[in-house]
């Protein structure tokens, strides 16, 4: 709950004798660049082709963010859309939860850039970094805040501005990456009675995951202080890029996106033929593909988008949701399971009742 100076207790509101609410998500929104860059455009910068491109990842083209724009700027946009679906006012909320590997900048964080823009005086703001799992951890993180009565109304944001570490020079990861934001409000309400029609609505279940002995998959490996943007060296040996074992990170996204889909199914007493959308993390079609049939998720019901936006890391998932709810194509009572993978090497899974 907010306090009058700005923090949180971690009080349980009166409402609540378990101490946990419901956590609902409210409204989402997205903002994405306006300048697309096309497989064809890639061509004429590195040795690739866009048959390969398309046959390995199933990208088609992806936005990028110009010179004057980054990350904050996306994360603002999609949240407003989002407080507006929702109806709420920025002096509604009390957490800002930002995920990011690509914050504006170092520090501050850029959840507080973000509060500062929306107008959230009071509000507690953090960044969170999970690599591309960034999404599903900052709404595991705000559905404990939410849940036990500490939030009352959160906002969780996944935004990215990944080609501004993106080597153009390196054709195994540069066509891979996209920025953009999405955003979700998250409100508490208090547990249903046994009469409440769609009594079990709201976020069903979370898991969370971390390896980092596989750390060195995923990684930009300059610009913090292990090699710092102050030496030379840092830069002639183009540290401050992302860069990735592919193949190797392939198989375990596939293995850890399948276990941890199944881990959430069972946490929330569902069976993959209860849910109305998969979404996974949009890193790649083939990975796609594979965890929906080891999942046992028809085709039809794994939402993919990956063509147009490449992978956008914490960004992809809110965006891909926000696009099934503006759409119309998630009704009250569908479950929609969400599932990602990413730098840490981290992964996890939301399984949410709309
Ligand atoms: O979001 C966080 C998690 N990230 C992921 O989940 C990404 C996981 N990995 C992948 O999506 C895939 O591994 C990639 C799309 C990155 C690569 O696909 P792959 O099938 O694993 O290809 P590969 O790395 O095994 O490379 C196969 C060949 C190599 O050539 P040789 O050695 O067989 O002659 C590469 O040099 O493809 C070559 N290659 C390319 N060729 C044309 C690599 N990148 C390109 C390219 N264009 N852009």
């Amino acid at each position: 709950m907010k306090r009058d100076d700005g923090g949180m207790t971690n009080g349980l509101q009166g409402d609540s004798p378990n101490g946990t609410r419901r956590v609902r998500i409210a409204g989402t929104g997205r903002s994405v660049p306006d300048r697309v860059l096309t497989n064809a455009d890639l061509e004429r910068i590195v040795d690739t082709s866009n048959d390969w491109i398309i046959a390995r990842t199933g990208i088609e083209e992806r936005r990028v963010a110009s010179d004057e724009e980054y990350t904050s700027l996306f994360a603002v946009d999609a949240a407003r859309k989002a407080m507006e679906m929702a109806g709420v006012e920025a002096s509604d909320i009390d957490l800002v939860l930002i995920s990011t590997v690509t914050p504006d900048m170092p520090f501050p964080a850029t959840a507080c850039l973000v509060q500062e823009e929306l107008g959230a005086k009071g509000a507690t703001a953090f960044d969170l970094n999970a690599g591309c799992t960034g999404f599903i951890y900052g709404l595991s993180v705000a559905h404990q805040y939410v849940s036990s009565g500490a939030a009352s109304t959160a906002l969780v944001i996944g935004a990215e501005s990944l080609t501004k570490y993106t080597d153009y020079e390196d054709r195994s990861t540069c066509v891979l990456f996209g920025d953009g934001a999405g955003a979700v409000v998250l409100r508490g309400e208090a547990p249903p009675g046994p009469s409440s029609e769609n009594g079990l609505a709201g976020i069903l279940s979370v898991a969370i995951h971390s390896d980092g002995s596989l750390a060195h998959l995923l990684e930009m490996p300059g610009g913090g202080s292990r090699n710092p943007p102050n030496r030379p060296e840092t830069l002639e040996a183009r540290l401050p890029f992302i860069r990735m074992l592919g193949n190797e990170t392939f198989k375990v996204a596939v293995r850890t996106l399948a276990e941890v889909s199944g881990e959430v199914l069972e946490g929330a007493g569902q069976r993959p033929e209860d849910v109305r959308w998969l979404i996974p993390h949009q890193a790649n079609r083939r990975i796609i593909d594979a965890v929906g049939r080891r999942i046992d998720v028809p085709a039809d019901r794994v939402y993919v988008n990956v063509e147009r936006y490449g992978n956008t890391s914490a960004a992809s998932i809110p965006i891909a949701l926000d696009e099934l709810n503006r759409d119309g194509r998630i009704d009250s009572g569908d479950l929609v399971l969400m599932a990602a993978f990413g730098a840490g090497l981290t992964w996890g899974a939301a399984a949410v009742r709309f």
